[in-house]
């Protein structure tokens, strides 16, 4: 039989097991039951007008064409003072700064710059969504160590048991999604002792840099530097400035790394929207915009750990990110997914369970609250949960 003139020729996945993600079921559930939404991680408030004002100011005064390459300079020049200040190591804004569309696609870019087919890329269970499949597009092979079951600490013996000729980078995530870990100084010396004759490179994803509490500080790579020599360090002005809808982020990395990581970011995106790197950079002159934000996120997370205080939740650390994670086996028998669309259906709270974040699956009876959210919404959530 002729074949019809209307025919869409069938595609081989790339990715053949990526589906719906639990943050969009669980969001579609929440906004279905009209249930208070702690699941997917992005503020319901909104950003300081002044950053507003700043981006306007910029479109008004015609800075809407391509900007450069790797980012308007006085956006990436903010970049390099901010993290000299906090972490006390200069990256060159010219030849080891670029600004990409959110931390997502600079994860993604430096993975396709750097990993080859058959190349080994070690992740850390629980972690971010995002990574398994960009290594996988890359034609690298996720390998899966877990953190330790419950505390969330890395193995560094089963992370060096992991680590093959083969192996091309690690993924680091610190404030970590979903546990709230951080990562203390012995762990990144522990980590730079282990690299030490090899050459592997890190990726650092390090988005919430600025949500570190109780006085701790964030141990960025670019403190130590063995490891911000062979590092790529990822973060998010979406996830600092909450604005996670501009999709703006920045990756900063020694200049050979930077120079590879340019040559895919220049066809993958080329560039990033103009007005939005203005206005940062405006915003940015003022450091109590970030130097602020423990405070501000600190707060909120003991408004809603003193909230379930009294419930049978059983509250794990929350020592950074904007992420309470609760053990709920003594208020539910239901595996983690069934626990939190029942939460979500029935008591009108959304969370995300941390299976979703194994590559095994492992259910271990927790689900992750998101707690960047007004007051009031972290009240209304505390009505519906305490009494659980
Ligand atoms: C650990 C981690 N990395 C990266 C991202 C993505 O950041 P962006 O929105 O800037 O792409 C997120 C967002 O949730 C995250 O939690």
């Amino acid at each position: 039989m002729p074949m019809s003139r209307l025919h869409t020729p069938p595609v081989t996945s790339r990715l053949p097991t990526v589906g719906t993600t639990i943050f969009t079921v669980m969001s579609a559930l929440a906004h279905q039951h009209g249930a208070v939404n702690l699941g997917q991680g992005f503020p319901d408030f909104d950003c300081d007008p002044a950053l507003l004002d700043a981006v306007n100011t910029a479109m008004r005064a015609g800075l809407n064409q391509y900007p450069p390459m790797a980012g308007v300079p006085a956006l990436r020049e903010a970049v390099a003072a901010k993290v000299e200040a906090l972490y006390g190591h200069r990256y060159d804004p010219g030849t080891e700064i670029t600004i990409t569309a959110g931390a997502t696609q600079g994860i993604l870019t430096i993975i396709l710059a750097i990993v080859h087919p058959g190349d080994e890329v070690i992740v850390l269970d629980p972690c971010y969504d995002s990574y398994e499949p960009n290594i996988e597009l890359a034609g690298g092979v996720a390998v899966h160590v877990p953190l330790a079951p419950g505390s969330f600490e890395p193995d560094f013996a089963l992370i060096q048991a992991a680590i093959t000729p083969r192996t091309r980078a690690i993924i680091v995530n610190t404030p970590h999604n979903p546990s709230a870990t951080v990562w203390s100084e012995a762990h990144m010396l522990r980590l730079a002792e282990l690299l030490r004759d090899t050459d592997i490179i890190v990726i650092a994803d390090e988005v919430y840099e600025h949500m570190v509490f109780d006085d701790q500080l964030h141990q960025s790579v670019a403190r130590f530097p063995e490891l911000a020599q062979r590092s790529f360090i990822v973060s998010s002005f979406g996830k600092t400035y909450h604005v996670t809808g501009w999709k703006v982020g920045y990756v900063a990395a020694p200049a050979t790394l930077t120079a590879e990581f340019r040559k895919v970011h220049q066809f993958n995106v080329f560039t990033v929207n103009t007005p939005m790197q203005h206005g940062l950079a405006a915003f940015m002159a003022d450091a109590s915009n970030h130097l602020g934000l423990p405070t501000f996120y600190q707060r909120k997370r003991d408004l809603f750990r003193e909230g379930l205080a009294h419930s049978r939740f059983r509250l794990l650390p929350s020592q950074g990110s904007y992420f309470q994670c609760v053990d709920y086996s003594a208020v539910s028998d239901l595996g983690e997914e069934a626990f939190c669309r029942w939460l979500t259906a029935e008591v009108g709270v959304a969370a995300i369970p941390l299976a979703a974040f194994y590559k095994t699956g492992f259910d271990q009876r927790f689900a992750r609250f998101c707690f960047a959210k007004k007051d009031e919404t972290l009240r209304l959530a505390l009505e519906r949960l305490a009494p659980l």
